[in-house]
């Protein structure tokens, strides 16, 4: 009975308290929404023909066939951290210059681009984004 009083009555006198508590949980859903649709659109790029992606690399729930010429990305944010995810998101050949994955946010040293392309990388930058950002939720 005491503590139910104690907490009415901290309630009723710190009013900022009370508004502060009331508020985060609204804050934090606007950032999980805004995060929640990075990472939806980020799924879709991965199994678009832009990403090409399931090409080589097998995903969880996605529908069609999917490849194997490189590790499946199931848990794949729990065996590498978001910066090593960039990096090999980025241009992973300067992880393994002999790569077959395509650099997607790299122009250097790209061989027979078409010219309408030059210069251009695979995914543009807020893309790139919304990959990391599904790829930050296989965990
Ligand atoms: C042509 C095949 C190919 C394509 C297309 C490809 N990858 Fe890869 N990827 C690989 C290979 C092979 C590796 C293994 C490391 C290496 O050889 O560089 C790899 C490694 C990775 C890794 C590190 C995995 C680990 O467990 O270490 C991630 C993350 C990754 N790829 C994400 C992607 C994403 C996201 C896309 C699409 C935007 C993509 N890859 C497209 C072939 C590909």
């Amino acid at each position: 009975m005491k503590v139910i009083f104690f907490l009415l009555l901290a309630n009723f006198a710190c009013p900022l308290w009370a508004q502060s508590a009331a508020n985060v949980p609204k804050a934090a859903q606007k950032t999980n929404a805004a995060e929640g649709l990075m990472q939806i659109k980020g799924f879709q790029i991965v199994q678009s023909r832009e990403g090409q992606c399931t090409l080589c690399h097998q995903i969880p729930n996605h529908k069609g066939v999917m490849g194997n010429l490189g590790p499946a990305l199931d848990g794949v944010a729990h065996r590498l951290n978001e910066e090593q995810l960039r990096l090999r998101l980025s241009d992973s050949r300067k992880i393994n210059p002999l790569t077959i994955m395509p650099p997607y946010f790299s122009t250097e040293k790209l061989d027979h681009v078409d010219p309408k392309f030059a210069g251009k990388t695979l995914l543009n930058a807020s893309e790139f984004e919304e990959v990391i950002a599904y790829l930050k939720t296989l965990q």
